[in-house]
């Protein structure tokens, strides 16, 4: 039996968050979210959200920053819509009971690279800790949101329509909650003949519910663990994105993969970023010797945009042999660096590092996809039915290199804008009943006896994206990468029509569909440009300014100006 609703939000980030709240406003709304509700990359952004507020600031101040990072790939459009309707979702954010740092009863600015002004709203070094709890704070409180936690979306619904676009229904989704567990259900073949799958452990038990929704909502985020190392969480493996694509979605500009030049370098520490906001507070940037570096490479030094910082980090590492660089904040007074990063610095004193009085071991990690679905300024995909919001999409704001704190921005005006226009339409949308769709089927699928190949072929991917897809790229390294990668997608997809799928088998596929994509763009693009830079083509090329797209059964190509 399909579970039915107004608004299906897949993600509880930010954008999925903003939207939910707006639109619960004018219907039902289910948020579906593969972990508990708050985690999500929104949970560990640290620096801020990038909004004019300061006296010596203005918008076109920020759009004119924007634009110089995207590196000529920005869409205006969309960048000036950012820029002007900021303050105005900040403002919100904080009547729904965020709480940001605040001087002389203004909001405090942190600075950030690129950014000619002090721009950037902040809960000291952990605002998207702050943000998450205000959001689901007012979300618990509305009857009219239900979250569907610990539960993965595997693929959209499609609905052919004689002489028209396929049509987004809903979601198949994978339950995978304690009630699901116990007592676990029978799978349900729709083909009675079908025989009964061989082997199940009451342990992996195999739930599929059909969601079916007026909108569909896509804010799965990022896709960071595509990378060996990443500042991302777990969950970030590109869902939406490969699920979009599979459903014939046209997707845009995969091959700008920002990497944050600091990430903490240590044995034991998993994923942990160490802000952008202390270069802004005046942290400096060393060789393992002391030596300051960035000036041989940007006028801006350590202030330069991101990925110049990755690239001279990278090509410092690979000079001096090193495995990693230092960032220097011991010259500013040690309360004032407890009192502005009080995470930062107890999470470096649980590894031993007083940041106080000692340089940060740091190396880049790859942070955020810059491109993804593409959307019109309200949120819509190139499917009917089918919306996405922040991070999984590319909407133009960032274009080839996306400026510090522009994110969580985009996340709070694409979910803010999406439910406006969505909250015109439903009515309308409510005089149509829900289609019949099939329930999910489990054909002869049995539950998988070798997880050991899931996670062998999760590591071999994330290498070769890491080895041959990293920074720096060139033809041969992408050619190799490729090959790769296609073996290991004949692999997952013989070894996910066999077996029940598990949400690790289904992000493994996801992942494989992103690195597919970031290599497809990366080889089409014939230039150096943002965060995309080839030693076969170094130089930017005027003729190439222009957004990369691909859609199913189509080869990425650069769209014609
Ligand atoms: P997310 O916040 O990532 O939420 C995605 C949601 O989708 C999650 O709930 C996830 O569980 C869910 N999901 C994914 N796949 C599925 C599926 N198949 N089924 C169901 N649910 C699914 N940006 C800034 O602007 N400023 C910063 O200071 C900043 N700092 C950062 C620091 C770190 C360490 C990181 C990792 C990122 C940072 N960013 C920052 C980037 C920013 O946090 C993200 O781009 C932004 O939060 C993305 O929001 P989102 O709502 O699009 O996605
Ligand atoms: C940071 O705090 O350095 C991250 C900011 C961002 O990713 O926008």
């Amino acid at each position: 039996m399909a579970i039915t609703t107004d608004f299906l939000v897949i993600g509880s980030g930010v954008a999925g968050l903003t939207f939910a709240l707006a639109a619960a406003e004018h219907g039902e709304v289910i948020v579906v979210t593969k972990r508990s509700r708050d985690e999500s990359n929104t949970k560990y952004a640290q620096g801020g959200i990038a909004a004019v507020f300061a006296p010596d600031d203005s918008f076109e101040a920020h759009v004119a920053d924007t634009l110089e990072a995207g590196a000529g790939l920005c869409h205006e459009v969309v960048v000036e819509i950012c820029a002007r309707e900021g303050p105005e979702r900040v403002r919100e954010l904080i009547a729904r009971g965020a709480q940001f740092d605040h001087d002389n009863g203004q909001v405090s600015l942190g600075r950030e690279g690129g950014h000619s002004a002090r721009r950037i709203v902040h809960a000291a070094d952990a605002t998207g800790m702050e943000i998450e709890r205000a959001l689901l704070e007012q979300a618990r409180q509305n009857p009219n949101i239900r979250f569907a936690e610990h539960h993965t979306a595997i693929d959209l619904i499609m609905l052919s329509r004689f002489g028209g676009p396929d049509v987004c229904a809903g979601a198949y989704v994978l339950d995978e909650t304690d009630a699901a567990q116990s007592p676990p259900p029978p799978p349900r073949p729709r083909d009675s003949e079908r025989p009964a799958p061989r082997h199940r452990p009451a342990s992996k038990p195999h739930v599929v519910e059909t969601y079916l929704a007026r909108a569909t909502v896509l804010a799965t985020g990022g896709a960071g663990k595509v990378y060996l190392y990443t500042t991302n969480p777990d969950v970030a493996t590109g869902d939406g994105v490969a699920m979009a694509y599979r459903a014939g979605a046209e997707v845009a500009n995969m091959e700008f993969y920002q990497f944050h030049p600091t990430c903490l370098f240590h044995p034991e520490a998993k994923s942990f970023l160490v802000s952008e906001a202390l270069r802004g507070e005046g942290a400096i940037l060393r060789l393992p010797d002391g030596t300051a570096f960035m000036a041989n490479h940007d006028p801006r030094k350590d202030l330069a945009p991101r990925d110049i910082v990755a690239r001279a980090i990278d090509f410092e590492m690979k000079r001096t042999g090193s495995d990693y660089v230092l960032l220097d904040i011991t010259h500013r007074p040690a309360s004032f660096v407890r009192e502005h990063f009080p995470t930062i610095h107890a999470q470096c004193l649980r590894y031993g590092i007083d940041i106080t009085t000692q340089p940060i071991p740091v190396v880049p990690a790859a942070h955020y996809m810059c491109g993804g679905i593409t959307t019109d300024l309200y949120g819509r995909t190139t499917i009917p039915g089918l919306w996405a919001i922040g991070e999984c999409t590319c909407t133009g704001l960032h274009g080839a290199n996306r400026l510090a704190s522009n994110s969580l921005l985009e996340g709070l005006v694409f979910g803010h804008r999406a439910a406006a226009r969505l909250a015109t339409q439903i009515a309308e949308l409510r005089q149509s009943p829900f289609p019949p769709v099939p329930e999910w089927q489990v054909g002869n699928a049995v539950a998988s006896d070798e997880e050991v190949v899931v996670a062998h072929n999760w590591d071999e991917m994330r290498r070769t994206m890491w080895n041959y897809v990293g920074i720096v790229r060139s033809d041969a390294r992408l050619r190799r990468a490729a090959r790769r990668i296609s073996l290991l997608q004949e692999e997952i997809r013989e070894y996910y029509w066999k077996h029940l799928v598990t949400r690790d088998l289904l992000e493994l596929r996801n992942i494989a569909t992103i690195a597919e994509l970031i290599v497809g763009c990366a080889s089409a693009r014939h230039e150096s440009r943002g965060l995309h830079t080839t030693i076969d083509y170094p130089e930017t090329s005027e003729r190439l300014c222009t957004d990369t797209v691909v859609k199913r059964g189509v080869l990425p190509y650069l769209r014609g100006r």
